[in-house]
This record gives C-alpha cells, sequence and structure tokens, in this order.
C-alpha cells in the first residue's frame, strides 16, 4: 500500500514539475480532505514557494473552519497562505436565492470574482495554474466524466466558465480526478496528515449554503453552524458499537436547517421555532449511502443537547433515507 502512494506521489510530481515548470499554482482549500491532501502532495512535490493556498472565509464554513485551516497548512510548512474574509460578498451574492442551483451558481460565480480579485491583488499572472481537488464521484456525478452518470448535481464548479476556460488552456490541476475518497484519505496518510483531517467527514465546496434551505443568511447560518457542531462534537464523545467513536463509525454527518417554523414552547409560551434535520450515514465512495443506525438514547439526547442550547431550534428530525432515492446533501 505505501508502495502504491509512495508511486503515485512519484509519478504525479514529475509529470507536475514538467508541466508547471516553475510557474505558480494556486489551490483553493475548502479545510475538507480532498483540498488538503492535494495541498500536502503539491507542498511536497513542488518548490513551496511556487504553491500559492487561498482559503476563502465564506461565511458558510464550519464553527472554528478558519483556525482549522490555518493550523493545518501551517503545519505543512505552506509559505504562501492567503486567507481571504469575504463573508459579506458571499451572503449579499445569495441574498434573496433559493433554487439550489441558482445558489451554487452564485456561490460559484462569487468563487471565481473573488478569487480573479485576490489573484490580482497577489499578483498572480492569468496564466497561472490551478489545481482542484476534484475526485472521481465528483466528475461523474457533475456529468462532464468519460462515463456520463447524468446531471446529478453541478458540482464543485466542475463546470465553470473560469475553470472551463482554463482547462481549454491547458491549467487546470487534477491529480486526483481518478481517485476514490478513501484513496485520497490513504495518500493522505501516506503524507503525514493526521488523523484529524484525515478522518474528517466530507464538507461540500458551497458549504453551508446547500445545508441552509431555502434563503441563506448570516443569521441562519450562524444556528446552523452552532447545532452542526454540538451534533459532531456528541459524535466524537460517544462510542459506537465497536468501541470506536460514533464519529469514526459514520461516513459523513452533519445538520440541515429546513425553512421551515413549527410550533413549539419556549419559556412556557407557544413558539414557532425553526426545524433542523440531522443527516448520518454510512458509505465507501458517496454514490451510495445507508442511514446510520443510531441507538435511539444517543439521537434523542442528541436532539434534546441542540434544543436546549439552542433556543431558536425547537424541533429535530432524523433523515432515515438511503442513497437513493435521497442524495446525501439535502440542499
Ligand atoms: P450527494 O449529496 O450528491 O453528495 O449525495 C455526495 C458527496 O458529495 C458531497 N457534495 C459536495 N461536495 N461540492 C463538494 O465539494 C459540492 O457541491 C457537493 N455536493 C455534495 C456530499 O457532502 C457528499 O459527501
Amino acid at each position: 500500500m505505501e508502495l502504491k502512494w509512495q508511486q503515485f506521489a512519484d509519478e504525479t510530481g514529475s509529470s507536475l514539475r514538467e508541466k508547471l515548470g516553475s510557474e505558480p499554482v494556486l489551490l483553493l482549500i475548502s479545510g475538507g480532505v480532498d483540498s488538503t491532501v492535494l495541498g500536502a502532495l503539491l507542498l511536497k512535490t513542488l518548490d513551496p514557494a511556487q504553491v500559492h493556498l487561498m482559503y476563502m472565509d465564506t461565511g458558510l464554513m464550519r464553527k472554528g473552519e478558519t483556525g482549522f485551516v490555518r493550523n493545518q497548512l501551517e503545519k505543512l510548512g505552506a509559505k504562501h497562505l492567503h486567507i481571504i474574509s469575504c463573508e459579506d460578498s458571499f451572503l449579499g451574492a445569495l441574498k434573496g436565492v433559493e433554487d439550489p442551483e441558482a445558489k451554487r451558481k452564485a456561490i460559484g460565480d462569487m468563487f471565481i470574482q473573488v478569487q480573479e480579485a485576490e489573484c490580482a491583488k497577489l499578483g498572480l499572472p492569468d496564466s497561472c495554474f490551478l489545481a482542484q481537488g476534484t475526485i472521481y464521484p465528483d466528475v461523474i456525478e457533475s456529468g462532464t466524466g468519460k462515463e456520463k452518470a447524468g446531471l446529478v448535481k453541478s458540482h464543485h464548479n466542475v463546470g465553470s466558465p473560469l475553470v472551463e476556460e482554463k482547462r481549454q488552456r491547458g491549467l487546470i490541476i487534477e491529480p486526483f480526478a481518478a481517485l476514490y475518497k478513501d484513496d485520497v484519505r490513504a495518500l493522505g496518510r501516506f503524507l503525514g496528515l493526521g488523523d484529524e483531517v484525515i478522518n474528517r467527514h466530507p464538507f461540500p465546496g458551497p458549504g453551508l449554503a446547500v445545508r441552509v434551505l431555502g434563503e441563506v443568511s448570516k443569521e441562519r447560518c450562524d444556528i446552523l453552524r452552532e447545532a452542526d457542531a454540538i451534533f459532531i462534537e456528541e459524535l466524537k464523545k460517544r462510542k459506537g458499537k465497536s468501541g470506536k467513536a460514533l464519529y469514526d463509525e459514520i461516513w459523513q454527518a452533519f445538520a440541515v436547517l429546513l425553512p421551515l417554523r413549527s410550533v413549539g414552547i419556549l419559556e412556557g409560551t407557544r413558539n414557532f421555532g425553526w426545524v433542523l434535520a440531522l443527516r448520518a450515514i454510512t458509505s465507501t465512495n458517496a454514490m451510495t449511502a445507508e442511514v446510520f443506525p443510531f441507538e435511539t438514547r444517543d439521537i434523542i439526547e442528541i436532539s434534546s443537547l441542540i434544543t436546549s442550547r439552542i433556543p431558536e431550534i425547537c424541533r429535530v428530525t432524523y433523515d432515515v433515507s438511503n442513497k437513493p432515492p435521497a442524495t446525501i446533501e439535502w440542499e
């Protein structure tokens, strides 16, 4: 196994060095496993001085994400780490937008606008290479792969205009396009990344915008961020049947804020609070997924913790839908 990843790193490294020469390469870091492992691979196989890592704090990130990302990338020896605060731009672009595909488009366009403006500030040339942590399931689910699975969702900006234009000019680098998530994890482990990154559940590029259903606002993102952090913290604390933490038995877990108010009781009076859905699945490659069979006690206790700490949420549901027919994210 070690040998396989050594070979992958060597071969990818030499083809990247040949393609890039001393040109700079830009990688957008989402905080997820794929982009972090790609960052590690680029830093290891190229001159770190030519690797520009850009992380956008879009306001759609998980709780504590910016600090986590900064910490990880500094440990990897990043020389050019650009942390961009652009919450207002993203939330502004999402104002009044409810349709899921329109949200993805607004976010994709904003990523490009911010990226172009920041690259100009940094003096990165128009011919700058762009690395993406796109993995195999993203390519086929986005409908751009050779084996088209039909357009499930416009994932990862795989087909965004800037990316397409760069692709035409041979400036896109996607070393993981033939890998599954577990391959990326194995490679990351080989590259020396810790469990806190490798075992992290996947997080979608458009961030909380696909988990705040309906219109996205700062207030609703803040509510979801808190609820999600409580859910994840509990999964890390509680043990599952195998003796491992529930978090490690589950492939992906997260909270979703529904665009729905429901009646509840707050301080003895009738109150219409938000409804939150919890999702936890097992999977091997995200192409299919099964509902995680929680012990009832765990899910009830987690629900109570959320509603007691977040007064804006009055009701919690657990999503018991497999993929297919449901997808993992709700949108
Ligand atoms: P679905 O919802 O299609 O998700 O069953 C499959 C896996 O992909 C993640 N996902 C995304 N990841 N950008 C991403 O980087 C996206 O737009 C996106 N949409 C879904 C999802 O979290 C799951 O792991």
